[in-house]
C-alpha cells in the first residue's frame, strides 16, 4: 500500500504582479516502508515537493495523501496533529533549538503536551542509538555539526512517525560525516519500518531497491 501518494500536484507562489508556478503536476507513489531520494537541480522543486509532503505548506491543485488520508481535505488543526504525530522531519541546517540541550531538544515535539519520565527515557534511548549517550547535556554550540544532526534525528524518530522527511540531511556535513548521517538514517529506518524521504544532491547514497524520484523544473523525469 502507498503510504505517500501525490496526485497532479501543482504548486505556484505568488511572482511580481502574477503567480509563478513551481510545480506543474507531480503524481508519485512510495510504498510503507521503503526509502525514497528526490534528486535534481538546485531550484527544481525538491523542498516545495518535500513540504507539501509534510503538510507544512498547501498545494495550489492536486492530492496529498498520506496513509490513507487526503491532507489538502484537512483543516489546519488537524494538519498539525497529522505533522506531529506521524511525520518527522530533518533539514539541512539541523535546526535546533540553542539553548536547550541534547535531550530537551529531542523533547521538544512533546513540550505541548509535557514531559514524562518515560518520555525522558525514550528520549535517552534514541540518543543513545544514535551514539550521542554522551553528549546528552551538550547544547548545539557544544557538538559538531555531525552531532547535532544526530540529534536532529533522534528529535524526527522518537516520536515514532510513520513517515520521515530529510532535506538535504548531509548537506553541511563533510563526506565522511554525510555517510556516518545515513548510515544511522538507515539502520533506525529498518528498525522501525518507517516511510523515508531524502532530498538529496548526492547520489551516493542511494541504494538498490531505493525509490529514486528525479525532478527537473518542476516536473517528475519517467
Ligand atoms: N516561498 C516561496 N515563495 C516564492 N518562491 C519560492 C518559495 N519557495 C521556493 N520558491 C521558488 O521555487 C523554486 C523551487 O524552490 P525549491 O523547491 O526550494 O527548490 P530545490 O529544493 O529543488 O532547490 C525556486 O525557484 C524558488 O526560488
Ligand atoms: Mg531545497
Amino acid at each position: 500500500m502507498a503510504m505517500i501518494e501525490t496526485q497532479d500536484v501543482k504548486k505556484s507562489y505568488p511572482s511580481g504582479e502574477g503567480l509563478m508556478e513551481i510545480l506543474h503536476g507531480v503524481s508519485l507513489s512510495i510504498p510503507a516502508g521503503h526509502c525514497a531520494f528526490i534528486v535534481g537541480p538546485s531550484g527544481s522543486g525538491k523542498s516545495t515537493l518535500l513540504h507539501l509532503i509534510g503538510a507544512m505548506d498547501q498545494p495550489t491543485s492536486g492530492r496529498v495523501i498520506i496513509d490513507g488520508a487526503d491532507l489538502t481535505t484537512m483543516s489546519e488543526a488537524q494538519k498539525d496533529i497529522f505533522r506531529r504525530d506521524k511525520i518527522g522531519i530533518i533539514f539541512q541546517a539541523f535546526n535546533l533549538v540553542g539553548n536547550l540541550t541534547a535531550i530537551e531538544n529531542v523533547l521538544v515535539p512533546f513540550l505541548p503536551r509535557g514531559i514524562t519520565p518515560e518520555l525522558r527515557d525514550r528520549a535517552t534511548e534514541m540518543l543513545k542509538k544514535v551514539g550521542l549517550g554522551h553528549r546528552l547535556t551538550h547544547r548545539p554550540n557544544k557538538m559538531s555539526g555531525g552531532e547535532q544532526q544526530r540529534v536532529a534525528i533522534a528529535r524526527a524518530l522518537v516520536k515514532h512517525p510513520q513517515v520521515v522527511l530529510a532535506d538535504e540531511p548531509t548537506g553541511q556535513l563533510d563526506s565522511h560525516t554525510g555517510e556516518e548521517i545515513f548510515r544511522i538514517l538507515r539502520n533506525l529506518q529498518h528498525e522501525s519500518g518507517t516511510t523515508l524521504v531524502v532530498v538529496t544532491h548526492d547520489r551516493r547514497f542511494i541504494q538498490p531497491g531505493d525509490l529514486v524520484l528525479e525532478i527537473e523544473d518542476g516536473l517528475l523525469k519517467h
